[in-house]
């Protein structure tokens, strides 16, 4: 391809990406996600009452992947739904969560931002195909008392720039068949500096106002976790802010843009260096395909990373999961058992099918 390690670099910070392996699928990232989560706030999956997968790649157009999650950890009780707001969709996600909590509706909610947009892409559209990785994170919800946790948000679209950053065909509007496929279109198509453009503007904007929402000056925001699609966008963002650029997590240099599990690994892997204190201010800020954009303010609390989780705990959660794979294919063999039964049994009865 007409393309160099020099333009991606320059052009956009990436240096490295991750492409999922043929076995895996957005669904199975996303498993691996919601376990890691599970497991580090040695959490009971029966106890979930929600699970929301964003994506823009599901395993299939129907049925959707978060309910593929649902059955894979066991979450027996949960809701499980989709969201689609492209690369804004985990931040999304993560205010319907929220909101769920603070309604009363649910005391522990599943988070997931996963995509395997290297399923999606034209490898032979250079604009496009240099840019994107596959990648998964979660997090857990939990009502909390005190001031920690989620303090402001804020959802905005603007459904006129749906064709800068969309996929043709595969919905109703253009239903696959030959010419599609032989056409490309369902390979994501994207208008690249009318994105720049939305992108550097929305970023900056939404900062500022979830954080006026929250009643907290931008520059007292310690730390800021941006969708991760391009280098020059965030360095834009921060200097429309006026706030310093260390202060922009940034890891797009090992992962390129993984979508909506951008943020979610930003996330997961600044925590895990140590990068919050409590009661620090994080803003987690998205924007992507729709367009859409989404911020939302937290106050870091006592997150407790890095806890050890007793051994008993983390074998008790691996049983589960091996009882719900098991419960899952029994549930699988019984229905199609009865539905041959039935079929055997319905020209005795007489009655139409
Ligand atoms: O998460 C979803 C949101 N998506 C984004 O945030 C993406 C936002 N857009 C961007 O990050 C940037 O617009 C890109 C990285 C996609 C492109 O960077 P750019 O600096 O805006 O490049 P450009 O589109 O203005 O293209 C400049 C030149 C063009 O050549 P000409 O027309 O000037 O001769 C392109 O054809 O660079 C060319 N070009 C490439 N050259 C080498 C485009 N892609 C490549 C490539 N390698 N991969």
């Amino acid at each position: 391809m007409d393309t160099s390690d020099e333009w991606i670099r320059s052009r956009t910070g990436i240096a490295e990406r991750r492409i999922a392996e043929a076995r895996d699928t957005t669904a199975s990232l996303a498993i691996t996600a919601a376990r890691q989560a599970l497991q580090r706030a040695d959490a009971d999956p029966r106890q979930v009452d929600l699970v929301i997968v964003a994506t823009a790649t599901p395993d299939y157009p129907l049925a959707s992947t978060a309910c593929l999650v649902q059955d894979a950890i066991g979450a027996a009780d949960a809701g499980a739904f989709d969201l689609g707001a492209g690369c804004s969709g985990f931040v999304y996600a993560l205010v319907m969560g929220h909101r769920s909590i603070a309604s009363g509706e649910s005391d522990l909610v599943l988070v997931i931002g996963a995509d395997t947009l290297s399923r999606m892409v034209d490898w032979d559209d250079r604009s496009t195909c240099v840019l994107f990785g596959d990648g998964a994170g979660a997090v857990l919800l939990r009502a909390t008392e005190g001031s920690a946790g989620i303090r402001s948000t804020l959802l905005g679209s603007d459904g006129s720039g749906s064709r800068m950053l969309y996929v043709p065909a595969g919905g109703s509007a253009r239903p696959a068949c030959a010419e599609t496929v032989l056409q490309k279109e369902h390979a994501l198509r994207m208008d690249g500096r009318q994105v720049y453009r939305f992108a550097t503007q929305t970023m900056a904007d939404a900062c500022e106002r979830v954080a006026e929402r929250a009643g907290v000056p931008v520059k007292d925001v310690h730390h800021f976790v941006p969708h991760q699609a391009n280098q020059r966008i965030i360095t834009q963002a921060a200097k429309r802010l006026q706030v310093d650029e260390s202060r922009f997590f940034c890891n797009l240099e090992r992962f390129g843009n993984t979508s909506a599990a951008s943020v979610p690994i930003a996330l997961c892997e600044a925590a895990e260096g140590g990068r919050f204190r409590p009661g620090e201010q994080v803003i987690l800020v998205g924007f992507g395909a729709g367009l859409t954009w989404a911020a939302a303010l937290l106050e870091w609390g006592d997150a407790e990373l890095g806890r050890r989780v007793s051994w008993w705990h983390s074998l008790g959660r691996k049983a589960l999961y091996g009882w719900a794979h098991v419960r899952s294919r029994s549930r699988r063999t019984w229905r199609g058992a009865i539905q041959r039964l039935w079929r055997l049994l319905l020209p005795l009865t007489g009655l139409d099918d």
